[in-house]
């Protein structure tokens, strides 16, 4: 079974609070999903390999350690998950970008697939998927359906706010999967909304609507 990780880190739950107002403007809105993926990144990281190399300080020679050089591949859900792709590049700079182009059909909430662009070495990459909202929990399954459809095979799905529907589709679905919350709320409201939530992730990052 996949495993759930909500981060409470004080300065992830700070900046949550004012992604949620609906008083924040949309410049804001942008600065705060890019800070609290960067945030959630330095998290999700935590267990990356490391291999010992020695370096020289201007003292004496040491022993110290780096990354030891997995393929990491950053996939946004479009629209809304590109919000959160610089977040992660200011951390991981030499990452490879894939986007998969999804929308929610408003009448069925249905995801229908519109684009998918990966890097072309899929299957030696491990593949952080991210999208800011996790509600009935079809758009990142059909997007990790489409990820393995393709050859990925670890992959970890990051996400601002998620309902409890959400998770337990993306448990049944991928129970290989697992998935980082920043917050977990209450419900789906009959729209498909999550409630509290954050409203429409696509429309107030990009000002729509
Ligand atoms: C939103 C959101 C997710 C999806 C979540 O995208 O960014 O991709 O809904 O809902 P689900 O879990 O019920 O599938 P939307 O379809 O509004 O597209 P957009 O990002 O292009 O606005
Ligand atoms: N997509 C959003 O952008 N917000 C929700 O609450 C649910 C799906």
């Amino acid at each position: 079974m996949a495993k759930v990780y909500v981060f409470d880190h004080p300065l992830i739950q700070h900046k949550i609070t004012y992604i949620r107002d609906k008083n924040t403007g949309t410049k804001e809105f942008r600065e705060l999903v890019d800070e609290v993926a960067t945030l959630m990144m330095f998290e999700i990281t935590r267990d990356m390999a490391l291999e010992e190399v020695e370096v020289e300080t201007p003292v004496a020679k040491a022993k110290s350690k780096i990354l030891s050089g997995k393929k990491l591949g950053i996939v946004p859900i479009l629209r809304a998950g590109i919000g959160m792709v610089d977040g992660i590049l200011n951390l991981l700079p030499a990452a490879k970008v894939g986007h998969i182009g999804l929308y929610r059909d408003p009448a069925t909430l249905m995801p229908v697939e519109y684009y998918v662009k990966l890097p072309s070495d899929v299957e030696e990459r491990d593949f952080i998927l991210v999208d800011p909202m996790l509600a009935t929990g079809g758009s990142a399954v059909a997007a990790i359906d489409s990820l393995k459809k393709r050859g990925a095979k670890n992959i970890k799905f990051m996400c601002l706010i998620a309902a409890p529907e959400g998770v337990e589709a993306m448990q049944m679905a991928h129970p290989d999967v697992d998935i980082y919350i920043a917050g977990l709320d209450e419900k789906l409201n009959e729209k498909g909304y999550i409630v509290p939530g954050l409203g429409d992730a696509g429309d107030r990052l990009f000002g729509t609507k």
